[in-house]
């Protein structure tokens, strides 16, 4: 299986806007993660981009050297496919923190981009490191990007700068490995911490099937005839088991249906017709990067993203639907990003509006009691999960929602 193979793990490029995470990307995979015409626009990642990379191994060659995406050697011969990585290219802006935090939830490590050319952190670098604090993802590697751009003594000082902002986080023992992503230096060494500190997953085959789903489309042309319509499409990434063609689906919550003034959402059943997964057509899929899955779905119901933050499995393995819950909570103690008592996290009252994102899903609800250490909220769309996962929080301040802390769903 050289060249194309399933992604087996999802890395997430997370760091202060322009700090270099799109051209880290494009210089590992040789592709483009800001394909959605709006994002290059203006020019950030909204939608979470994925861009696959297999590592290579040259033979013979010495470490860091040995590692390449290559797949000819400096001596002719061919290199050895390692793993193919999935890069979830996580927005830097700072209003997007919920999209970073609902795909942090599919990372299985990170790679913190720090420009070296700038006083360490700046906001979202710090922003950034937080939701993995708290989302509790510890395979860390740390690419000091832009070293082509200082010199030698300011390298090193940014460095310590660097160090000093990780200690006491999660990333505190996180290798720092120095890189030009624009200039392509030190491409190996970052390989190489990446496959030391950002092991595989194990997987259980016999797990049920489940996928968060995070993008739904419909791919047919206008005009399409009903004959030639194609199914409904479901873009994610599975998280456990194993999904194949053929294989009867639900879909969790579901569809919104009105009764009698009243609306409600009721779970959706299909097959599943095709799928795709590392950019290839397969029979079957494992976890790990972002997979297409072709469905008999009235392509109207899938159409612009209206099913993205549902989850699929097989019928009756899902997670609850919930239309309004209890979450422990724990506070941040301010408000990242800001400094001294203006940015402290007050408590979460009774009828204050709420942002939450569970898995994709973002919602928003209302607390309807709020106690020490914990609070219910309604919510304005139903969520499925299962009791124990994390809830990013968030509050409006001023125009924009902030994180302030995370929940855990109570049963
Ligand atoms: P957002 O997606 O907007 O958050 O930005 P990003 O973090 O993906 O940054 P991007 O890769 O778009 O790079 C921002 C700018 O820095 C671009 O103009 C790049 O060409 C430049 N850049 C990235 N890496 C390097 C590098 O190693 N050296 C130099 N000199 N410039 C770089």
């Amino acid at each position: 299986m050289a060249g194309n193979q399933q992604p087996e793990v999802n890395i997430g490029l997370v760091g202060h806007v322009d700090h270099g995470k799109t051209t880290l990307v494009q210089a590992l995979s040789g592709s483009w993660t800001d394909q959605h015409s709006e994002e290059m626009k203006r020019g950030i990642s909204i939608r979470l981009g994925y861009a696959d990379a297999t590592f290579r191994h040259c033979e013979g060659v010495e470490e860091p050297e040995c590692y390449t995406v290559a797949e000819e050697c400096p001596d002719g011969s061919e290199s050895e496919p390692l793993r193919t990585v999935s890069f979830v290219d996580a927005p830097g802006h700072e209003t997007l923190m919920a999209t970073m935090l609902s795909g942090a939830s599919l990372m299985d490590g990170a790679v913190l981009v720090v420009s070296a050319n700038e006083p360490v952190p700046q906001p979202q670098t710090e922003e950034h490191l937080m939701a993995l604090d708290i989302i509790g993802i510890d395979n860390i590697v740390i690419a000091q990007n832009k070293v082509d751009l200082v010199d030698s003594q300011q390298a090193r000082d940014n460095y310590e700068e660097i160090q000093e902002f990780v200690e006491g986080t999660v990333a505190e023992d996180a290798p720092v490995v120095p890189v030009s992503a624009g200039q392509e230096v030190n491409m190996d060494l970052l390989m190489q911490a990446i496959e030391e500190e950002i092991p595989t997953p194990e997987q259980d085959p016999d797990d049920d099937p489940l996928m968060h789903v995070a993008r739904s489309f419909d791919i047919n042309k206008p005009g399409t005839t009903a004959d030639n319509l194609a199914g409904g499409v479901l873009g994610g990434s599975l998280v456990q088991g194993e999904l194949e063609v053929g294989d009867e689906i639900e879909i969790r919550p579901g569809r919104e249906v009105e009764e009698g003034g009243q609306s409600e959402y009721v779970p959706i059943k299909t097959t599943i017709r095709s799928l795709q997964a590392g950019g290839e057509d397969v029979d079957a899929a494992t976890p790990g990067g972002l997979l297409g899955v072709g469905t008999g779905l009235d392509p109207s119901l899938t159409k612009g993203d209206a099913l993205a933050g549902r989850l699929a499995g097989p019928s009756g393995s899902l997670p609850p639907t919930w239309d309004g819950f209890t979450m422990e909570v724990d506070l941040l103690e301010r408000v990242v990003g800001t400094d001294g008592e203006e940015g402290e996290v007050e408590e979460i009252s009774t009828g204050e509006p709420l942002m939450m994102t569970v898995g994709t899903a973002t919602t928003v609800g209302a607390v309807t009691s709020a106690r020490e250490g914990e609070c219910e909220v309604n919510l304005k769309r139903p969520v499925a999960a299962a009791p124990g996962a994390k809830i990013a929080i968030n509050r409006r301040i001023g125009a924009r929602w902030r994180l302030i802390g995370l929940g855990t769903l109570k049963e």
